[in-house]
């Protein structure tokens, strides 16, 4: 059964002792490890010598991660030709050889991430500056996608799909790559994304060009070589890590991309969404997963101390850098006193700090940038909402920013989305839940939305009424896990297909049918 989720990675379980000290042990070597990052291309010389970029690590900038070599634009077009006689040449190999290729390369990557978690982990939390917990969650989440969409192959890739039709015609629905994909991931999946949306690519038979977040390409590149020691090929599989806005205009201008996965903000799908409109050429296919003003939505039937362990993980986990995570918490009126008390109480307990220690619950933001946006919407809150409660001891140096909570009039207040650990708190009253779902609706994004109450009408009705892509109900909205909870958007928020669904690998495939008359 292809929806059946495969067996998923345990990763590891950081609240046993034992386990949490063999990955402090384990990581130890790789505390002072400095990675460098080349481009990962096929071409036979760099036009242009580009300097190396130095990275530096989010909580402490005297951590040198190590130096990252951007790729210049003039090789795109080199970059391109290789991806482009190589996909002419594996899609003219036997398809059920090539198939069976493709399936051990993916869960041999699988297994060989599994292997290197110590060194990958440590990336996670120097480059992308991720707690223990969420870099142990984000290689287990790179290990399941790579397992789940091999599973795929089996679907279509191999062998055609037999189709009914009169005696003497053969009818075949073949499934096979559309040619060059240009994968685009962001930093604050750094691992999970980045291989989810190149082993959907490599799935379907296709030649990948993959863009890394400019924050994030030592764990790109170190990825990408573990790839290869899976044997994907590097002609199949080049690695371009540089400017967004430079690499993604001559690559998304060029006619020979057939496809472009991309996730990351809704303005830059939309820049992407026009570029590939205007070019000249084959039609392209688009896939964008972006963020959300995601919503939770609290009645009075609802168990206050259950309500608040989820608005904390929802809201502040991962220091709020999730495109899951809760941005705005509505209370009715009769709980929300209650609830923003335990709320209070539970923002004190806290531990902003080094996300490298195990007893850190929330690490930095990814840049400098971020952290000033972050203070000028807290500042825009001070004036305009009011604060409900805010954590108090955050380390000086580094990209922290106390998580805090403000209460807000209106969600039509927040223009976009704000990607970090502030939360917005709205209360409402009974008789005007309606509202309270059209003004979700209204703001076009649609990620995900939660809701709690221990009545099944009232949560039943949000969860249809409610244009989002994942519906929670009671519990936290955020850690979609694969095969389990297929990820993503509607409208503002993405095109679908769900990452980590049954439709993700088909996405990036080209269909054809065969008619014979035998
Ligand atoms: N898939 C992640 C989650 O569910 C967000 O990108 O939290």
């Amino acid at each position: 059964d292809i929806l059946a989720p495969r067996k998923n990675s345990t990763g590891l379980n950081l609240n046993n002792r034992d386990e949490c000290d063999a990955l402090v042990a384990g990581m130890q070597r790789w505390q002072t490890h400095q990675w460098h990052a080349r481009p990962q291309v096929q071409v036979s010389s760099l036009t242009t010598y580009q300097p190396d970029v130095v990275v530096r690590c989010p909580f402490s900038a005297r951590d040198k991660v190590g130096l990252v070599q951007w790729v210049h634009p003039d090789d795109a077009y080199a970059i391109l030709q290789t991806a482009e006689h190589a996909f002419k040449k594996w899609n003219n190999e036997p398809r059920p050889a090539f198939a069976a290729l493709r399936q051990t390369w993916l869960y041999t990557l699988a297994d060989v991430l599994e292997e290197h978690r110590h060194e990958l982990i440590t990336l996670c939390v120097r480059e992308a500056g991720k707690t223990l917990q969420d870099a142990v969650d984000e290689i287990r989440e790179a290990v399941d996608f790579c397992r789940y969409y091999a599973g795929f192959i089996d679907n279509g890739f191999a062998e055609p799909i037999r189709l009914p039709g009169p005696t003497g015609e053969l009818n075949q629905l073949h499934y096979e790559g559309r040619g060059i994909w240009l994968c685009i991931s962001p930093w604050n999946f750094p691992l999970a994304i980045f291989i989810g949306q190149i082993t959907a690519a490599i799935a379907a038979g296709n030649a990948v060009i993959a863009k890394p977040a400019e924050a994030t390409s030592l764990i790109a590149a170190r990825a990408v070589e573990l790839a290869y020691s899976a044997g994907i090929p590097q002609e199949l599989l080049q690695c371009v890590p540089g400017s967004g806005p430079i690499l993604g205009d001559v690559f998304c201008n060029d006619r020979r991309l057939a496809g472009v996965a991309f996730t990351g903000s809704h303005k830059t799908a939309h820049k992407i969404a026009m570029d590939l409109a205007h070019r000249r050429g084959p039609i392209a296919s688009f896939i964008a997963e972006t963020g959300g003003q995601n919503a939770m939505i609290v009645d009075s039937t609802a168990l206050p101390e259950q309500v608040v362990k989820d608005i904390i993980r929802s809201a502040f986990g991962s220091a709020g850098q999730r495109c899951s995570a809760l941005r705005v918490l509505y209370l009715q009126e009769d709980i929300a006193e209650e609830v923003i008390r335990l709320l209070q109480g539970a923002m004190k307990e806290l531990v902003v700090g080094n996300p490298g220690d195990p007893a850190t619950d929330i690490g930095p933001v990814i840049s400098m940038q971020a952290k000033n946006a972050l203070h000028a919407h807290s500042r825009y809150l001070k004036s305009h909402g009011k604060l409900i409660a805010k954590v108090e001891d955050v380390p000086e140096e580094g990209f922290y920013v106390a998580p805090a909570a403000y209460e807000i009039e209106s969600i039509s207040e927040l223009e976009d989305e704000h990607f970090g650990p502030i939360l917005h708190v709205i209360r409402y009253r009974n008789a005007d839940l309606d509202t309270v779902i059209e003004d979700i609706n209204n703001t076009d994004f649609g990620l995900t939305l939660s809701v709690h109450s221990r009545n099944p009408e009232v949560s039943g009705l949000i969860a249809r009424s409610a244009r989002v892509g994942n519906v929670y109900i009671n519990r936290d909205q955020i850690g979609a896990v694969v095969g389990v909870q297929p990820f993503g958007g509607l409208a503002r928020s993405g095109t679908g297909p769900k990452a980590g669904g049954p439709d993700y690998v088909r996405r990036f495939a080209c269909e054809r049918t065969v008619s014979i008359n035998t």
